[in-house]
Protein backbone atom coordinates (compact mmCIF):
# COMPACT_ATOMS: atom_id res chain seq x y z
CA UNK A 1 0.00 0.00 0.00
CA UNK A 2 1.11 3.55 -0.91
CA UNK A 3 -0.02 6.52 1.20
CA UNK A 4 0.51 10.18 1.10
CA UNK A 5 0.48 12.02 3.85
CA UNK A 6 -0.06 15.63 3.16
CA UNK A 7 0.94 18.14 6.12
CA UNK A 8 1.50 21.98 5.95
CA UNK A 9 1.25 23.61 9.77
CA UNK A 10 2.86 22.83 13.63
CA UNK A 11 0.19 20.34 14.98
CA UNK A 12 0.16 18.15 11.95
CA UNK A 13 3.60 17.49 12.10
CA UNK A 14 2.71 16.45 15.68
CA UNK A 15 0.21 14.53 13.98
CA UNK A 16 2.05 13.01 11.33
CA UNK A 17 5.08 11.74 14.08
CA UNK A 18 3.19 8.34 15.27
CA UNK A 19 1.40 8.02 11.57
CA UNK A 20 4.73 7.71 9.97
CA UNK A 21 6.02 5.68 12.93
CA UNK A 22 2.95 2.93 12.65
CA UNK A 23 2.85 3.06 8.48
CA UNK A 24 6.40 1.82 8.89
CA UNK A 25 6.14 -0.90 11.04
CA UNK A 26 3.00 -1.96 8.86
CA UNK A 27 5.16 -1.71 5.58
CA UNK A 28 3.59 1.03 3.89
CA UNK A 29 5.03 3.09 1.17
CA UNK A 30 4.52 6.50 3.14
CA UNK A 31 5.23 9.21 1.35
CA UNK A 32 5.42 12.77 3.38
CA UNK A 33 4.19 16.18 1.29
CA UNK A 34 5.08 19.15 3.49
CA UNK A 35 3.22 22.23 1.72
CA UNK A 36 5.14 24.69 3.10
CA UNK A 37 2.61 26.47 4.72
CA UNK A 38 4.91 26.94 7.71
CA UNK A 39 8.43 27.04 7.32
CA UNK A 40 10.14 29.24 10.17
CA UNK A 41 12.21 26.46 11.89
CA UNK A 42 10.82 26.80 14.84
CA UNK A 43 7.31 25.64 13.39
CA UNK A 44 8.46 23.31 11.20
CA UNK A 45 11.92 21.62 11.19
CA UNK A 46 12.42 20.78 14.90
CA UNK A 47 9.03 19.01 15.08
CA UNK A 48 10.48 16.89 12.29
CA UNK A 49 14.05 16.35 13.74
CA UNK A 50 12.71 15.70 18.23
CA UNK A 51 10.18 13.38 16.60
CA UNK A 52 11.88 11.37 14.46
CA UNK A 53 10.39 11.76 11.36
CA UNK A 54 12.93 12.56 9.09
CA UNK A 55 12.81 14.67 6.10
CA UNK A 56 9.99 15.20 3.65
CA UNK A 57 10.16 13.44 0.66
CA UNK A 58 8.16 16.09 -1.28
CA UNK A 59 8.38 20.27 -0.19
CA UNK A 60 6.36 22.49 -2.12
CA UNK A 61 7.81 25.68 -0.65
CA UNK A 62 4.59 27.71 -0.78
CA UNK A 63 4.62 30.05 2.50
CA UNK A 64 2.21 32.59 3.63
CA UNK A 65 -0.30 34.47 1.70
CA UNK A 66 -4.07 35.08 1.99
CA UNK A 67 -6.44 32.30 2.26
CA UNK A 68 -7.02 32.34 -1.53
CA UNK A 69 -3.42 32.37 -2.84
CA UNK A 70 -2.37 30.02 -0.27
CA UNK A 71 -4.68 27.38 -1.17
CA UNK A 72 -4.70 28.18 -4.94
CA UNK A 73 -1.08 27.43 -4.83
CA UNK A 74 -1.03 24.25 -3.09
CA UNK A 75 -3.55 23.23 -5.06
CA UNK A 76 -2.14 24.07 -8.15
CA UNK A 77 1.42 21.81 -6.91
CA UNK A 78 -0.15 19.46 -5.62
CA UNK A 79 -1.29 17.65 -9.29
CA UNK A 80 1.83 16.88 -10.09
CA UNK A 81 2.65 15.40 -6.93
CA UNK A 82 0.13 13.15 -7.25
CA UNK A 83 0.18 12.38 -10.72
CA UNK A 84 3.36 11.35 -9.93
CA UNK A 85 3.52 8.89 -7.10
CA UNK A 86 -0.38 7.66 -7.72
CA UNK A 87 -0.76 6.81 -4.22
CA UNK A 88 -3.68 4.19 -3.03
CA UNK A 89 -4.41 6.99 -0.26
CA UNK A 90 -4.21 10.96 0.56
CA UNK A 91 -3.64 11.35 4.10
CA UNK A 92 -4.84 14.66 5.09
CA UNK A 93 -4.76 15.91 8.88
CA UNK A 94 -6.79 18.47 10.92
CA UNK A 95 -8.03 21.68 9.59
CA UNK A 96 -5.90 23.81 7.76
CA UNK A 97 -5.74 25.01 4.49
CA UNK A 98 -3.10 22.59 3.42
CA UNK A 99 -5.91 19.82 4.66
CA UNK A 100 -8.66 21.49 2.05
CA UNK A 101 -6.18 21.93 -0.56
CA UNK A 102 -4.86 18.53 -0.74
CA UNK A 103 -8.26 17.63 -0.27
CA UNK A 104 -10.29 18.83 -3.27
CA UNK A 105 -6.99 18.29 -5.51
CA UNK A 106 -7.08 14.08 -4.56
CA UNK A 107 -10.80 13.61 -4.97
CA UNK A 108 -10.94 15.35 -8.52
CA UNK A 109 -7.81 12.87 -9.27
CA UNK A 110 -10.01 9.21 -8.18
CA UNK A 111 -7.59 9.31 -5.63
CA UNK A 112 -9.51 8.02 -2.18
CA UNK A 113 -8.73 10.65 0.23
CA UNK A 114 -8.60 10.05 4.31
CA UNK A 115 -9.50 12.72 6.63
CA UNK A 116 -7.73 12.57 10.17
CA UNK A 117 -9.30 14.04 13.14
CA UNK A 118 -12.70 14.18 11.13
CA UNK A 119 -15.93 15.64 12.27
CA UNK A 120 -14.72 18.07 14.66
CA UNK A 121 -16.96 20.82 14.97
CA UNK A 122 -16.85 24.97 16.34
CA UNK A 123 -20.62 25.81 14.33
CA UNK A 124 -18.70 29.38 14.39
CA UNK A 125 -18.51 29.74 10.37
CA UNK A 126 -16.34 32.83 10.47
CA UNK A 127 -13.31 30.62 11.28
CA UNK A 128 -11.22 29.42 7.99
CA UNK A 129 -10.66 26.59 10.03
CA UNK A 130 -14.64 25.58 10.11
CA UNK A 131 -14.74 25.75 6.70
CA UNK A 132 -11.67 23.87 6.12
CA UNK A 133 -12.92 21.13 8.40
CA UNK A 134 -16.30 20.55 6.71
CA UNK A 135 -15.25 20.57 3.02
CA UNK A 136 -12.68 17.96 3.92
CA UNK A 137 -15.12 15.88 5.57
CA UNK A 138 -17.77 16.23 2.75
CA UNK A 139 -14.93 15.97 0.13
CA UNK A 140 -13.50 12.56 1.87
CA UNK A 141 -13.82 8.91 1.45
CA UNK A 142 -13.19 7.56 5.21
CA UNK A 143 -13.44 9.97 7.86
CA UNK A 144 -11.33 9.38 10.74
CA UNK A 145 -12.78 10.51 14.04
CA UNK A 146 -11.37 11.41 17.46
CA UNK A 147 -14.29 11.08 19.34
CA UNK A 148 -17.79 9.73 19.74
CA UNK A 149 -18.56 13.58 19.89
CA UNK A 150 -17.07 14.03 16.25
CA UNK A 151 -18.62 10.67 14.83
CA UNK A 152 -21.80 12.41 16.50
CA UNK A 153 -22.00 15.12 14.25
CA UNK A 154 -20.57 13.23 11.08
CA UNK A 155 -23.54 10.84 10.99
CA UNK A 156 -25.76 14.17 11.56
CA UNK A 157 -24.24 15.43 8.53
CA UNK A 158 -25.12 12.25 6.79
CA UNK A 159 -21.58 10.98 6.78
CA UNK A 160 -21.63 7.76 9.02
CA UNK A 161 -21.06 4.99 6.34
CA UNK A 162 -17.45 6.69 5.43
CA UNK A 163 -16.68 7.38 9.59
CA UNK A 164 -14.66 5.16 11.71
CA UNK A 165 -13.85 6.15 15.02
CA UNK A 166 -9.86 5.60 15.51
CA UNK A 167 -9.22 7.64 18.86
CA UNK A 168 -7.22 10.45 18.79
CA UNK A 169 -3.06 10.24 17.15
CA UNK A 170 -2.54 13.30 19.57
CA UNK A 171 -3.10 10.86 22.29
CA UNK A 172 -0.27 8.80 20.79
CA UNK A 173 2.46 11.16 20.42
CA UNK A 174 1.58 12.89 23.75
CA UNK A 175 1.90 10.22 26.20
CA UNK A 176 4.98 9.09 24.18
CA UNK A 177 6.72 12.38 24.78
CA UNK A 178 5.73 12.84 28.68
CA UNK A 179 7.06 9.25 29.26
CA UNK A 180 10.39 10.01 27.50
CA UNK A 181 10.70 14.24 28.89
CA UNK A 182 8.21 14.14 31.81
CA UNK A 183 10.83 13.60 35.03
CA UNK A 184 13.31 16.45 33.13
CA UNK A 185 13.30 19.72 34.40
CA UNK A 186 11.55 22.09 32.38
CA UNK A 187 14.27 24.49 30.09
CA UNK A 188 11.58 27.30 29.95
CA UNK A 189 11.58 27.64 33.91
CA UNK A 190 15.31 27.46 34.06
CA UNK A 191 16.10 30.24 30.87
CA UNK A 192 12.92 32.53 32.66
CA UNK A 193 13.76 31.99 36.27
CA UNK A 194 10.42 31.13 36.85
CA UNK A 195 8.83 28.89 39.95
CA UNK A 196 7.57 25.95 38.69
CA UNK A 197 3.78 25.84 39.33
CA UNK A 198 3.93 29.45 39.71
CA UNK A 199 3.46 30.29 35.57
CA UNK A 200 1.15 30.19 32.97
CA UNK A 201 1.91 29.03 29.57
CA UNK A 202 -0.41 30.87 26.99
CA UNK A 203 -0.16 31.22 23.44
CA UNK A 204 -2.81 33.07 20.92
CA UNK A 205 -2.58 33.26 17.13
CA UNK A 206 -6.19 32.81 16.05
CA UNK A 207 -7.32 34.83 13.67
CA UNK A 208 -10.34 36.23 15.49
CA UNK A 209 -8.25 37.05 18.41
CA UNK A 210 -5.04 38.67 16.45
CA UNK A 211 -6.80 40.43 13.25
CA UNK A 212 -8.76 42.74 15.20
CA UNK A 213 -6.48 45.05 17.12
CA UNK A 214 -8.84 46.09 19.94
CA UNK A 215 -9.20 42.33 20.23
CA UNK A 216 -5.76 41.70 20.46
CA UNK A 217 -4.89 44.48 22.80
CA UNK A 218 -7.64 43.28 24.95
CA UNK A 219 -6.55 39.78 24.91
CA UNK A 220 -2.60 40.59 25.76
CA UNK A 221 -4.37 43.37 28.77
CA UNK A 222 -5.65 40.34 30.44
CA UNK A 223 -2.77 38.05 30.27
CA UNK A 224 -0.66 40.94 31.46
CA UNK A 225 -2.81 41.28 35.09
CA UNK A 226 -2.47 38.35 36.14
CA UNK A 227 -2.21 36.81 39.42
CA UNK A 228 1.16 35.13 37.86
CA UNK A 229 3.35 35.55 35.31
CA UNK A 230 2.54 34.01 31.84
CA UNK A 231 4.68 32.86 29.41
CA UNK A 232 3.41 34.10 25.69
CA UNK A 233 5.16 31.39 23.39
CA UNK A 234 4.37 34.25 20.44
CA UNK A 235 3.48 32.73 17.33
CA UNK A 236 4.99 34.48 14.27
CA UNK A 237 1.42 35.84 13.42
CA UNK A 238 1.10 37.18 16.80
CA UNK A 239 4.15 38.42 17.43
CA UNK A 240 3.14 40.62 13.60
CA UNK A 241 0.01 42.00 14.18
CA UNK A 242 1.54 43.08 17.90
CA UNK A 243 4.21 45.23 16.37
CA UNK A 244 1.72 46.50 13.33
CA UNK A 245 -0.83 47.98 15.54
CA UNK A 246 2.31 49.13 18.51
CA UNK A 247 0.73 46.22 21.06
CA UNK A 248 3.41 45.40 23.68
CA UNK A 249 3.72 42.31 24.34
CA UNK A 250 6.12 42.09 27.70
CA UNK A 251 4.64 44.36 30.52
CA UNK A 252 3.44 43.65 33.66
CA UNK A 253 2.93 39.33 34.31
CA UNK A 254 3.23 38.77 30.38
CA UNK A 255 6.91 37.92 29.54
CA UNK A 256 7.01 36.40 25.48
CA UNK A 257 9.11 33.68 24.58
CA UNK A 258 9.88 32.36 21.00
CA UNK A 259 7.48 28.92 20.19
CA UNK A 260 8.89 25.71 22.14
CA UNK A 261 10.14 22.55 20.33
CA UNK A 262 7.49 20.23 21.23
CA UNK A 263 9.53 18.31 23.99
CA UNK A 264 9.94 21.79 25.72
CA UNK A 265 6.62 22.37 25.29
CA UNK A 266 5.41 19.05 27.10
CA UNK A 267 7.94 19.69 29.94
CA UNK A 268 6.53 23.45 30.31
CA UNK A 269 3.12 22.92 30.67
CA UNK A 270 3.72 19.89 33.01
CA UNK A 271 5.46 22.26 35.48
CA UNK A 272 2.68 24.87 35.11
CA UNK A 273 0.15 26.53 37.19
CA UNK A 274 -2.00 26.37 34.12
CA UNK A 275 -2.61 26.96 30.16
CA UNK A 276 -3.99 29.93 28.77
CA UNK A 277 -4.88 29.61 24.41
CA UNK A 278 -6.63 29.29 22.20
CA UNK A 279 -4.87 26.62 20.40
CA UNK A 280 -6.76 24.00 19.77
CA UNK A 281 -4.32 20.67 20.27
CA UNK A 282 -2.74 22.68 23.75
CA UNK A 283 -6.46 22.09 25.28
CA UNK A 284 -6.10 18.40 24.88
CA UNK A 285 -2.58 18.32 26.00
CA UNK A 286 -3.41 20.11 28.84
CA UNK A 287 -6.28 18.05 29.71
CA UNK A 288 -4.13 14.77 29.30
CA UNK A 289 -1.40 16.18 30.96
CA UNK A 290 -4.39 17.45 33.49
CA UNK A 291 -3.09 20.88 34.14
CA UNK A 292 -6.07 23.32 33.84
CA UNK A 293 -6.97 25.21 30.59
CA UNK A 294 -8.53 28.70 30.24
CA UNK A 295 -9.63 28.80 26.66
CA UNK A 296 -9.79 32.43 24.93
CA UNK A 297 -12.79 31.54 22.58
CA UNK A 298 -16.53 31.70 22.55
CA UNK A 299 -16.74 28.01 21.56
CA UNK A 300 -14.41 25.07 21.48
CA UNK A 301 -14.05 21.48 19.30
CA UNK A 302 -12.74 19.29 22.36
CA UNK A 303 -15.98 20.03 24.53
CA UNK A 304 -15.14 17.08 26.25
CA UNK A 305 -12.62 18.94 28.10
CA UNK A 306 -14.81 21.90 29.45
CA UNK A 307 -17.67 18.69 29.88
CA UNK A 308 -15.01 17.14 32.37
CA UNK A 309 -14.04 20.39 34.16
CA UNK A 310 -10.43 21.01 32.89
CA UNK A 311 -11.02 23.75 30.61
CA UNK A 312 -12.64 26.96 30.83
CA UNK A 313 -13.43 28.89 28.34
CA UNK A 314 -13.01 33.15 28.90
CA UNK A 315 -12.54 36.29 26.31
CA UNK A 316 -13.04 39.02 28.73
CA UNK A 317 -9.97 40.39 30.95
CA UNK A 318 -12.32 39.68 34.08
CA UNK A 319 -13.02 36.18 32.63
CA UNK A 320 -9.55 35.15 32.02
CA UNK A 321 -8.29 36.17 35.64
CA UNK A 322 -10.96 34.33 37.18
CA UNK A 323 -10.52 31.14 35.03
CA UNK A 324 -6.82 30.81 35.67
CA UNK A 325 -7.30 31.17 39.61
CA UNK A 326 -9.97 28.63 39.68
CA UNK A 327 -9.33 25.75 42.22
CA UNK A 328 -8.08 22.86 40.68
CA UNK A 329 -10.66 20.82 39.02
CA UNK A 330 -11.75 17.16 40.33
CA UNK A 331 -9.79 14.13 38.97
CA UNK A 332 -11.55 12.07 36.64
CA UNK A 333 -10.01 8.96 34.80
CA UNK A 334 -12.22 9.85 31.57
CA UNK A 335 -10.42 8.94 28.83
CA UNK A 336 -12.60 10.07 25.37
CA UNK A 337 -9.04 11.05 23.38
CA UNK A 338 -8.46 7.48 23.36
CA UNK A 339 -5.78 4.89 24.74
CA UNK A 340 -2.32 5.92 22.74
CA UNK A 341 -3.00 3.72 20.08
CA UNK A 342 -4.83 5.34 17.48
CA UNK A 343 -2.09 5.49 14.84
CA UNK A 344 -1.89 1.47 14.41
CA UNK A 345 -6.22 2.14 13.49
CA UNK A 346 -5.71 4.03 11.08
CA UNK A 347 -3.00 2.07 9.34
CA UNK A 348 -5.45 -0.66 9.82
CA UNK A 349 -8.25 0.71 8.67
CA UNK A 350 -6.52 2.31 5.16
CA UNK A 351 -5.06 -1.14 5.00
CA UNK A 352 -8.39 -2.89 5.09
CA UNK A 353 -9.68 -0.64 1.72
CA UNK A 354 -12.98 1.87 1.57
CA UNK A 355 -15.77 1.58 4.02
CA UNK A 356 -18.27 1.64 1.17
C1 LIG B 1 -2.50 27.85 10.69
C2 LIG B 1 -3.89 27.23 10.53
C3 LIG B 1 -4.51 27.04 11.91
C4 LIG B 1 -3.59 26.28 12.83
C5 LIG B 1 -2.23 26.95 12.88
C6 LIG B 1 -1.27 26.17 13.72
C7 LIG B 1 -5.14 27.84 8.49
C8 LIG B 1 -6.24 28.66 7.94
N1 LIG B 1 -4.77 28.11 9.78
O1 LIG B 1 -2.67 29.14 11.25
O2 LIG B 1 -5.72 26.32 11.75
O3 LIG B 1 -4.15 26.26 14.13
O4 LIG B 1 -1.72 27.04 11.54
O5 LIG B 1 -0.17 26.91 14.09
O6 LIG B 1 -4.64 26.96 7.80
N2 LIG B 1 4.05 32.91 9.61
C9 LIG B 1 5.39 33.00 9.77
N3 LIG B 1 6.15 31.86 9.66
C10 LIG B 1 5.61 30.65 9.40
C11 LIG B 1 4.22 30.56 9.22
C12 LIG B 1 3.47 31.69 9.33
O7 LIG B 1 5.93 34.07 10.01
O8 LIG B 1 6.36 29.66 9.33
C13 LIG B 1 3.23 34.12 9.77
C14 LIG B 1 2.97 34.85 8.48
O9 LIG B 1 2.89 36.21 8.78
C15 LIG B 1 1.60 34.33 8.07
C16 LIG B 1 0.92 34.17 9.41
O10 LIG B 1 1.96 33.74 10.31
O11 LIG B 1 0.92 35.19 7.22
C17 LIG B 1 -0.21 33.16 9.42
O12 LIG B 1 0.25 31.90 8.95
P1 LIG B 1 -0.79 30.86 8.32
O13 LIG B 1 -0.10 29.61 7.96
O14 LIG B 1 -1.61 31.53 7.27
O15 LIG B 1 -1.82 30.58 9.50
P2 LIG B 1 -1.57 30.25 11.04
O16 LIG B 1 -2.00 31.44 11.82
O17 LIG B 1 -0.23 29.72 11.30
Amino acid sequence: MKVISVVGARPQFVKLAPIHRAMKAAGVDHVIVHTGQHYDPMLSDVFFEDLGIGDPDVHLGVGSGSHGVQTGSMLAALDAVFDEHRPDWVLVYGDTNSTVAAALSAVKMHIPVAHLEAGLRSFNRRMPEEHNRVLTDHAADVLLAPTEVAMGHLTHEGLEDRSVMVGDVMTDVLFEMRDKVGAEPSRLVAELGLEPGEYYVATIHRAENTDDPERLASVVDALSALDRPAVLLAHPRVVAKAAEHGIDLQRGTLLTHAPLAYPDLINAVMSSAGVVTDSGGLQKEAFLLRIPCTTVRTETEWVETVQLGWNVLANSAAEIADAVRRPMPATTFEAPYGDGNAAERVVEVLSAGSLR
